[in-house]
């Protein structure tokens, strides 16, 4: 593919966006196009996170235009049985007319609700304050080897760990048919701020919402909205808190109600998968073998890992170094040292197909057969001898665990 007159897609080029032909390897294997930057430095600095991917998927540029026709009848098929999905009791409730065709049932219903506000006396990360949302000292430490923490800081990450993770556990026990995914996200938020915490992923790179809610075929990075749950859906809850300069970031996925045995088969292969890679961690172990683990329970349970997202380093940094992909035979570098902090967050989706398709919303991630995906991550610390798991939450009984 050619990139004359794409311009640089870095968000801090330094060189005025000029038409670009360096292309990202990844993006044009997974047929991503238009993904261009104009020299190493502007590509580099838009790595680590495929970011990038999504703003390029849903630019107006790279919208599908063969499947044009598909797209209308599938636009005013939605439009047909939007009484279907109308969410009873909101008003004005009604779903975007987005040029797209959905992978499976699930639609985002809106609008949002207006941005939530963090008291001043709340301490936030940088990217809280901008409008672009971008998170300049996360940038900045690109390319660093993963930290060591001190013993003050390692501390720190074990306060916002738990208060996450009792944030995470009041919000699942709100998992009920009939709430919406913004109720979750008023409650997540108020649930942070009396901890006199921020939520991490509140403006980050300009997210809207306090926490992300993944239903169904939502692999992750769902926006909360008006859909209220439903008998049968599944729901994963990532919530990340910022208290006093560290973040913690966990997440799990719960059945709403009753669930077929789709639905428990890749909640359990996601979240063996994750354990199973936990008791691999301690100092010198590394992190490219954490997928070498992941992978075959996920394919014992008929199931596939999502490539595109990873773990991540996580301390004074919401996302650093190091990066950890979930499927095997990775090129991943680095050796697990004591005091290092990073999670494990494996995406698992039913069947065999592990790819994703993002919805123009710029965020939420979907499988591309409308099957199910489901995710559990914790934030772990490397010790002397082992892991400590930060975020550790009761045993999941319904999952058959003790
Ligand atoms: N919590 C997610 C993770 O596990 C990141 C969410 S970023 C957001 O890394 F902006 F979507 F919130
Ligand atoms: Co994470």
């Amino acid at each position: 593919m050619s990139g004359a007159g794409i311009p640089c897609q870095s968000d801090n080029c330094k060189n005025g966006k000029p038409p670009s032909r360096l292309e990202c390897p990844t993006c044009q294997k997974l047929g991503i196009q238009g993904s261009f930057f104009c020299d190493q430095d502007c590509f580099k600095a838009n790595w680590v996170r495929p970011w990038h991917f999504s703003r390029i998927v849903t630019s107006p540029l790279n919208r599908p235009q063969k499947t044009h026709k598909i797209i209308h009848s599938v636009v005013s098929a939605s439009k047909a049985h939007n009484k279907d999905f109308n969410e009873p009791g909101i008003e004005g409730a009604y779903i975007p007319d987005w040029d797209i065709s959905f992978t499976g049932k699930l639609r985002p219903v809106y609008p949002l609700s207006p941005k939530r506000a963090v008291p001043d006396h709340i301490p936030r990360p940088d990217y809280a304050e901008r409008r672009d949302g971008r998170p300049v000292t996360e940038e900045r430490a690109w390319g660093q080897p993963p930290r060591q923490l001190s013993k003050e800081e390692q501390d720190k990450m074990r306060k916002v760990c738990r208060l996450a993770r009792e944030v995470l556990d009041i919000a699942a026990s709100n998992v009920r048919p009939g709430i919406t995914t913004d109720e979750i996200d008023a409650i997540v938020h108020e649930e942070t701020i009396k901890r006199d915490s921020y939520p991490s992923p509140l403006n980050y790179r300009q997210f809207p919402k306090s926490v992300c809610t993944s239903i169904n075929e939502v692999i992750c990075h769902g926006i909360p909205d008006q859909r209220r749950l439903r008998e049968g859906d599944i729901i994963n809850i990532d919530v990340s808190l910022y208290y006093q300069g560290y973040h913690a970031d966990l997440n799990e996925t719960y059945p709403v109600g009753k669930v077929d045995d789709d639905a428990w088969r890749v909640m359990r292969a996601a979240r063996k998968s994750l354990f199973e890679a936990i008791k691999q961690c301690k100092p010198g172990a590394l992190f490219r073998d954490i997928g070498k683990t992941i992978e075959p329970v996920a394919r014992d349970h008929g199931c596939s890992v999502v490539r595109t997202y990873t773990g991540h380093g996580v301390n004074d940094l919401f996302h650093t170094a190091p990066n950890i992909p979930h499927y095997a035979k990775n090129k991943a570098v680095g050796t697990m040292k004591p005091g290092m902090c990073f999670t494990i967050e494996p995406m698992i989706n039913l069947g065999g197909n592990w790819g994703e398709v993002h919805w123009p919303d710029n965020w939420t991630a979907t499988t591309t057969d409308g099957k199910l995906s489901a995710q559990f991550e914790e934030t772990l610390l490397i010790t002397e001898d082992g892991v400590e798991i930060l975020t550790k939450g009761q045993p999941r009984k319904d999952l058959g665990e003790e």
